[in-house]
């Protein structure tokens, strides 16, 4: 049977990486999308920045043939308060974590309506449960959860179903690549204890194969769910946050992530 041809955008380390070494074992074509490469790897490089629309759309002409599944993975992270938060950080993560995914996904549904293929995107167990001192990275992810839902309908007819990942923490260099911008005295203690205790979860997370895994599990199936957590206990902590109060829910992640 004729390999499948999988895209994967940030394929250059931590899931990216893994996902498309994964796959590239079980007989896919990847090609990865990413400003550097990764050394050694089975994936075929094609240097992008996925916020450059223009380089977006070379890098899809680059690829001949069908294309069976795209797989936004390319994101970034900030931490600091809100209210210090530089106009040059905010632009960056919506231009990586949101238009990316949106030049991403405009190069690629020509070619998947061809295969009824899939978008996988990826989003965060963080999309779902808001992070103080990570809320711009909170609200990327949920923009990037609503994306997959309304794609979902206008693609629908195409027969090009699209999922969203939510990895929870996972142990890759996503925590050395956050640019945190602490505020004033104001805040500067509860940042520093916020987000250390981010990094150390991170740390102690996951192995990216775990997310691997569950993103080969979706292109697998011919109907894959709207939304798939990563892991038993995120998958519940996913679920109570749908039906416990908001508020109550804010106050546990306070216990966790407020800093005092
Ligand atoms: N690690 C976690 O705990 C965690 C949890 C939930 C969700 N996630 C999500 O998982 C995804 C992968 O993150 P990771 O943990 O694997 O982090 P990572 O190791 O830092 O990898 C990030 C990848 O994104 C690529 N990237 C960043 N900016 C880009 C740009 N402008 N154009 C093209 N590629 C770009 C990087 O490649 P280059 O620098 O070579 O361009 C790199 O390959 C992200 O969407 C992240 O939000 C991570």
């Amino acid at each position: 049977m004729k390999e499948k041809t999988i895209v994967i955008t940030g394929a250059s380390s931590g899931i990216g990486l893994a996902t498309g070494k994964y796959l590239a074992a079980r007989g896919y074509k990847v090609y990865g999308l990413s400003r550097r490469a990764a050394e050694n790897s089975p994936i075929n490089f094609i240097s992008c920045d996925v916020t450059d629309r223009a380089q977006v759309a070379a890098a899809f002409a680059q690829i001949e043939g069908d294309i069976h599944a795209v797989i936004n993975n390319a994101g970034v992270g900030i931490g600091g308060p809100v209210e210090y938060a530089t106009p040059e950080d905010i632009k960056k993560i919506i231009d990586v974590n949101i238009i990316g995914v949106v030049n991403v996904c405009q190069a690629a549904i020509p070619r998947l309506r061809e295969t009824r293929g899939k978008i996988i995107n990826i989003g965060s167990v963080a999309g779902d449960l808001i992070i103080p001192f990570q809320i711009f990275y909170s609200l990327t992810k949920a923009a990037v959860h609503a994306l997959t839902q309304g794609l979902a309908m206008e693609l629908k007819p195409f027969g090009i179903k699209v999922t969203t990942v939510l990895p929870g923490d996972t142990k890759t260099s996503f925590t050395a690549n956050r640019v945190t911008n602490e505020g004033d005295a104001i805040y500067k203690d509860r940042v520093e204890k916020s987000i250390a205790k981010m990094e150390k979860d991170e740390q102690e997370g996951k192995d990216p194969v775990t997310v691997a895994k569950t993103i080969h599990r979706v292109l697998k199936r011919r109907n894959p769910p709207l939304k798939v957590t990563v892991g038993f206990e995120y998958k519940t902590l996913v679920f109570l946050n749908r039906l416990l109060p908001q508020k109550f829910v804010n106050a546990i992640i306070y216990r966790m992530y407020g800093g005092e």
